[in-house]
């Protein structure tokens, strides 16, 4: 994989069901914004058009089964519109590109929760991508038993998931972690929110000076 060539700056939020990711997507776009960079914060799967139908399909109950490998080609068909449309022409202008989950959810929920080959889950996203790797990667974890307490709204199919598959999740983003401290920084999803954004600018601002 390569990682990211450009002149902006790419940082994903990755975690299981619950973590808090958006708020904090949230709070580091705001911190940075009021430190006049520009700011692109976007999601997956869904933030393109074709990604808003493909998202309908992988979420929604109608859908009812899918075999493992339809489903992980939909989030990487998902993910190469994602890059070609939003992230990458984001990162040429040189702005910061936030994305809540990319490549790393593609592996620990494809990979690891359908227990399809990680390996080859992050080969098909690698070509889908071109390559292209966040400079930062923020794994908020959380044990999926505290985390899939706290939805407001009705689980979605992979929501719906038994609590062993989100096991299996969580300790995958975890592995994928562990000893590459420089690309990844993993944080206690339970620790006060403001002290986990606070975490999160400290380490996005240390990597862009
Ligand atoms: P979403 O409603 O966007 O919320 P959240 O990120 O807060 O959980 O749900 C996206 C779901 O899709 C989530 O259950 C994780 C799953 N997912 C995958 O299984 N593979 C992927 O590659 C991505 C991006 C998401």
């Amino acid at each position: 994989m390569v990682s990211n060539p450009s002149p902006g700056f790419f940082v994903a939020f990755e975690g299981g069901e619950g973590a808090g990711k958006s708020t904090q997507v949230r709070l580091l776009a705001k911190a940075l914004k009021t430190g006049g960079r520009e700011v692109v914060t976007t999601h997956e799967p869904g933030d393109t058009p074709v990604g808003k139908r493909l998202r309908e399909i992988l979420l929604g109950h109608e859908t009812g089964d899918l075999d493992p490998r339809t489903e992980a080609l939909l989030y990487a068909a998902d993910r190469a519109e994602h890059v070609a449309s939003v992230v990458q022409p984001a990162l040429d202008r040189g702005a910061v590109c936030i994305t809540d989950r990319y490549i790393d959810s593609s592996i620990a929920y494809q990979g690891a929760g359908r227990t399809l080959d990680p390996a080859d889950i992050g080969r098909i996203s690698e070509w889908a991508t071109g390559g292209l790797l966040p400079d930062l990667t923020v794994v908020l974890d959380v044990d999926p038993a505290v985390g899939l307490t706290r939805f407001s709204s009705p689980a979605d199919r992979l929501e719906a998931e038994p609590l062993a598959f989100h096991q299996r999740v969580r300790e995958h983003f975890l592995a994928l972690s562990r000893g590459n401290p420089r690309r990844y920084l993993v944080l206690d999803a339970t620790e006060p929110v403001d002290d986990v954004s606070a975490t999160v600018l400290a380490a996005v601002e240390s990597r862009l000076t």
